[in-house]
């Protein structure tokens, strides 16, 4: 899959480990920042990594701040984009097969590098279970065409 990879400054270190994991599991990973640790906002990269996602650039995206938290807030307020975000294994891997989440957060200051890559791995290896829960996904659909200004 293209994995589209964003990230703040604070968690520029982690992003850069776990781009190389998710390229050791078969990957392609699309960097869209930030480059350098320097002072940045959150909302800029989840924006661009959204964008690549429902644009179709990338296949999945992966996004990482602080806390995980205003990065997925941000990404989640583009049309199409489910984004969870996870400080475990099975929220990450349930959020794909019930939810079909097509970006994953996780907090740099919550998280280690190996517990984050045991996330990224149980995200990536799951698949969306359809039925019922494609119902559900419809609904989340219809919440967002109710509210578009
Ligand atoms: C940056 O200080 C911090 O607010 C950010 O990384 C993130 O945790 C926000 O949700």
């Amino acid at each position: 899959m293209r994995i589209a990879i964003g990230s703040d400054h604070v968690a520029i270190e982690l992003k850069a480990i776990i781009s190389a994991y998710v390229n050791e599991l078969g990957h392609e990973v699309m960097d869209y920042g930030p480059k350098t640790s320097e002072r940045t906002d959150y909302p800029k990269y989840g924006k661009l990594v959204a964008e690549a996602v429902v644009g179709k650039q990338a296949d999945a995206g992966i996004l990482i701040c602080g806390t995980g938290v205003g990065i997925s807030i941000s990404a989640n307020k583009v049309k199409g984009i489910r984004a969870v975000v996870c400080s475990e294994p099975y929220s990450a891997q349930l959020s794909k097969q019930h939810n079909n989440t097509n970006v994953l957060a996780f907090g740099a200051r919550v998280v280690g590098s190996e517990l984050a890559k045991m996330i990224v791995k149980a995200w990536l290896e799951a698949e969306f279970e359809g039925g019922r829960h494609g119902d559900r996904i419809k609904m989340i659909s219809d919440i967002e065409e109710q509210h578009l200004c």
